[in-house]
């Protein structure tokens, strides 16, 4: 009944109020070789940055692990230990805190915050030759997200200090880790998609094909059905080998010949009716399926921060909290519906018929559910300020 769709078929929309840095570092996040060992107390160091300065710290430890760390430093290593980035305050959009993101991870051990257990609802980490791909669906109000609009966080930005700002990705699961958990090896490129009730993220390997174009900051209003293209399934929690995508915006037509897609300006509406390409997912195999509760056992007990609208008094009881709460006021689908309509920019998909046609009162994991049993799904959102 679910082969072939994609949970995870939605698109990022921006809304052409984007504001463009005139400034551009000298010295881009993206560019800067931190060995683990070697990580400062900040990695950015332009001062004269007229967006401001990091607002966090990348040397993270036992002092700085807690609900209020500031961590700005991150791991994608296995399906039971990675970070997401994700708003320092609740009920944050990621278009408003895109610059000042923190590190939520599923273990402890990194001095981060924990994600709270029941916030990740569906996950699948799959590993490739050149990067490492995670992407699912969650309870975004878990992780201090507000709003119907995602965004997209890279090493890249407006201005080259990153989204976050001097944020640092680590893996213990590249070639030169040697299967060694305690080897640490840097991603200088990585993006990540988030909002909405879905994310995704890439972080690409330095001596895999292509690291920049496979980990593409370009493509901020294509969301993670261009970026990271996965199959996740609802409720599954896999984790799986798989082969390279082609580079993001590049795609073979009928003629056999491949060409690269632009994402045009800001300013300039994109029909996603008439987009060259609908990508497919990159082969996997090997998958090996997890229980969330074997993954999130470090996030059990760990509440999630007032002003979300989880927890006493703000979700309803007696349901499953994150499925039939806050969701279904902050996020659901006809807001992102709503978003699109007064932009006048928006085109759905072909499927995003999945998302726009179902109820609010059904939330995000109705949403979901709607769409896969549909075969299809798409949830649209804003990415605003993502590149
Ligand atoms: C722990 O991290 C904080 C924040 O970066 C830093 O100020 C402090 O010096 C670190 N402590 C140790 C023992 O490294
Ligand atoms: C590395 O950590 C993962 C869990 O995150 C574990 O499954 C794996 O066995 C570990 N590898 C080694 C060599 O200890
Ligand atoms: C989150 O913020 C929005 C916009 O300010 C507000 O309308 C909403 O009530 C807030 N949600 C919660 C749970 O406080």
């Amino acid at each position: 009944m679910m082969s072939g769709s994609t949970l995870l078929s939605f698109v990022l929309l921006a809304l052409s109020t984007v504001v463009r840095a005139d400034y551009f570092s000298s010295d881009p996040l993206a560019n800067k070789v931190v060995p683990y060992n070697a990580i400062p107390y900040q990695v950015m160091t332009d001062t004269d940055d007229n967006r401001g300065f990091q607002t966090g710290y990348n040397i993270c430890n036992s002092t700085t692990e807690n609900q209020d760390s500031m961590c700005q430093t991150m791991f994608v290593n296995h399906i039971d230990d990675f970070c997401l980035w994700a708003p320092p305050t609740a009920n944050s959009t990621i278009a408003d805190s895109e610059g000042i993101e923190v590190a939520w991870c599923s273990k402890k051990g990194h001095g981060t915050r924990i994600i709270p257990d029941g916030a990740i609802t569906s996950l699948q980490l799959v590993k490739t030759p050149s990067y490492i791909q995670i992407a699912g669906t969650l309870n975004q109000n878990y992780l201090n997200i507000g709003g119907t609009d995602g965004g997209e966080l890279d090493s890249g930005g407006q201005d080259g200090e990153g989204n976050p700002m001097g944020g640092l990705v680590y893996t213990n699961n590249f070639k030169a880790a040697n299967g060694n958990n305690g080897t640490y090896i840097q991603a200088q490129h990585w993006s990540f998609f988030i909002g909405d009730g879905a994310f995704c993220g890439k972080i690409c390997d330095q001596t895999g094909s292509n690291p920049q174009g496979l980990c593409n900051n370009i493509y901020d209003r294509l969301g993670c059905e261009y970026n990271a293209p996965s199959d996740v399934q609802a409720n599954t929690f896999e984790s799986c080998l798989g082969d390279d995508m082609t580079p993001v915006g590049t795609y073979v037509g009928s003629d056999g010949k491949t060409s690269t897609y632009f994402q045009p300006a800001e300013s300039v509406t994109i029909d996603y009716d008439a987009l060259p390409y609908t990508p497919t997912p990159a082969p996997t195999s090997s998958c090996t399926p997890f229980a969330s509760a074997a993954i999130f056992t470090d996030g059990v007990g760990v509440t999630v921060a007032a002003g979300n609208g989880v927890g006493a008094g703000a979700a309803p009881t007696g349901s499953a909290p994150g499925v039939s709460g806050a969701s279904v006021g902050t996020s659901a689908g006809p807001g992102a519906t709503g978003k699109t309509s007064a932009n006048g920019s928006v085109k759905p998909t072909g499927s995003q018929s999945g998302s726009g046609a179902s109820p609010s009162a059904s939330g995000k994991s109705g949403a979901v559910a709607v769409g896969v049993s549909a075969g299809a799904m798409a949830v649209s959102f804003l990415a605003v300020l993502a590149l």
